[in-house]
């Protein structure tokens, strides 16, 4: 018997546009003056761990925390300095990648925006 499901952002936005977004978002934060002095880790494994994220993140299968538990992202940001300045930094590129795979002006799109800006907000941890 078929479950009834409920209608999430990512049943809207779909797989194939979260790996499309994680691949286009990285390749600039790592070029980023402000942000690329943070990744120094293997650029794969951030973006495998970001797509997992964000496929829970957006109400679809709970893949990041099935490998690494609670997301308690502001906790596992800690040992980066997060600044506002790098904060914007990140939803700069983050705005860029939107743009690029036509995520940019669909609601979906509008919303999970917006829900990245209250993220990053959040994960700043350093004053400037
Ligand atoms: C506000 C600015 C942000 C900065 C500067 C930042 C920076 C970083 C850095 C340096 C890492 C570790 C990279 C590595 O292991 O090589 C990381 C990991 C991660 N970030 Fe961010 N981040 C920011 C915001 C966000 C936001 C808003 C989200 C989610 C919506 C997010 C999701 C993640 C995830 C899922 C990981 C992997 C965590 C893990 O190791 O399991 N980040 N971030």
């Amino acid at each position: 018997m078929n479950e009834p499901r409920l209608e999430t952002l990512y049943d809207e936005i779909g797989e194939e546009k979260i790996n499309k977004l994680v691949a286009a978002f990285y390749p600039r934060v790592y070029q980023d003056p402000v942000l690329s002095p943070l990744f120094e880790g293997d650029m794969a494994e951030i973006m495998r761990k970001q797509r997992m994220f964000l496929t829970q993140f957006l109400g679809g299968p709970p893949l990041y925390s099935q490998e690494f538990g609670q997301p308690a992202m502001r906790q596992r940001h800690l040992p980066f300095e997060i600044t506002p300045k790098r904060a914007q930094a990140w939803l700069r590129c983050m705005k860029e990648a939107f743009e690029e795979v036509g995520l940019e002006g669909i609601p979906a799109g509008e919303f999970f925006y917006k829900r990245l800006e209250q993220v990053a907000a959040i994960m700043v941890n350093t004053a400037e």
